[in-house]
């Protein structure tokens, strides 16, 4: 096990290092008092965190239309807004609390009476996904991460506008210019089997949403009174069509807002741009920093399901 110490009795992961960059401080995780029912999100980045925190809302809120997601769901480690703003709101909160993290698991305070829920995506989706939010992101958002006080590293530049660029300059730089990949995943698939833990795959939910869904809401201990409802509003089309309630701050860090951030909402763009050589430098490196059986479900799922 590469990035954590257990706790010998309880296989606990224990937090052993704090991360700060231009979007992350992770010490933000200090002032959350944990309740009981709270469920904690957690991605890279990019891998259908928004679409988890719609499902969650859903299941919370038994379908009703105008949950305001984003709101209601805040990226706790985000540096943005300071923490005196952002955890009293998260301490008033009076609702089942879910909340996000891209934290890998050594880096965040776990704790034994949260749930909570990691999804996957493959490298390739990710960056792809990472390209047009980087791309579309306007000066606010530059401004937001770049001159907030508390910034450890480097400012965030603007990108390529090439996605084959960006992905390559990614893949051999460990992340950047956001944060290490691989530490992520390898971290949550450690504690898969814990009884707080349940992993999700973005090309799962593509595959067979409805199933997926009945799975989360099993795990969450939620019966709702309509699934239908819940399903329709966490399609594609209905979030897209109600992006501004379902993405962080109603899409105001992006060039055309909202729906720019819900993109395509599928998997395998980079086929056809990526070269052999690249694939297989990326599913060689996935092997290395995953083992086999990691990098299988990273690339696909659970279901072995269409990826598209
Ligand atoms: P694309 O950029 O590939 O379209 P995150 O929320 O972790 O930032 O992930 C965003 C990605 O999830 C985007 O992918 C977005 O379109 C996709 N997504 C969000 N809701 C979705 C849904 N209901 N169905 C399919 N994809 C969805």
């Amino acid at each position: 096990m590469k990035n954590h110490e257990y706790n010998a009795a309880h296989k606990r992961p224990i937090k052993t290092r704090d991360i700060h960059n231009h979007h992350i401080d992770s010490t933000f995780w200090e002032d959350v008092s944990f309740r009981p029912d709270d469920i904690v999100i957690a991605t890279y980045a990019k891998s259908g965190t928004t679409w988890m925190q719609q499902i969650v809302g859903q299941l919370i809120f038994d379908g009703r239309a105008d949950v305001a997601t984003a709101e209601l769901s805040p990226w706790v480690d985000l540096r943005i807004p300071p923490r005196e703003v952002k955890m009293p709101e998260i301490e008033a909160q009076t609702n089942r609390r879910f909340l996000k993290t891209h934290l890998p698991v050594d880096a965040l305070i776990f704790s034994d009476q949260v749930k909570y829920i990691y999804i996957g995506r493959d490298g390739r989706d990710v960056m792809w996904s990472m390209h047009n939010h980087h791309l579309n992101a306007n000066q606010l958002w530059y401004d937001a991460l770049n001159q907030t006080p508390g910034r450890v590293g480097p400012e965030i530049e603007r990108p390529s506008p090439d996605p084959v660029e960006y992905f390559r300059h990614w893949l051999a730089n460990d992340g950047a210019p956001f944060w290490p990949f691989w530490e992520n995943v390898r971290s949550w698939w450690a504690i898969r089997d814990l009884p707080n833990v349940l992993m999700v795959h973005f090309a799962d939910l593509k595959a067979d949403m409805s199933g997926e869904i009945r799975r989360i809401a099993e795990f969450l201990d939620i019966e709702p009174s309509d699934w239908n409802v819940i399903e329709e509003h966490c399609s594609f089309d209905w979030m897209k069509a109600n992006a501004p309630a379902c993405v962080p701050l109603g899409g105001a860090f992006w060039e055309g807002g909202a729906r720019t951030f819900l993109h395509k909402g599928v998997n395998g763009r980079w086929q056809g741009m990526l070269t052999e050589a690249d694939n297989r430098a990326y599913e060689e490196r996935a092997v290395t920093e995953l083992g086999e059986d990691c990098a299988a479900w990273l690339r696909k799922g659970r279901l072995s399901g269409s990826s598209a």
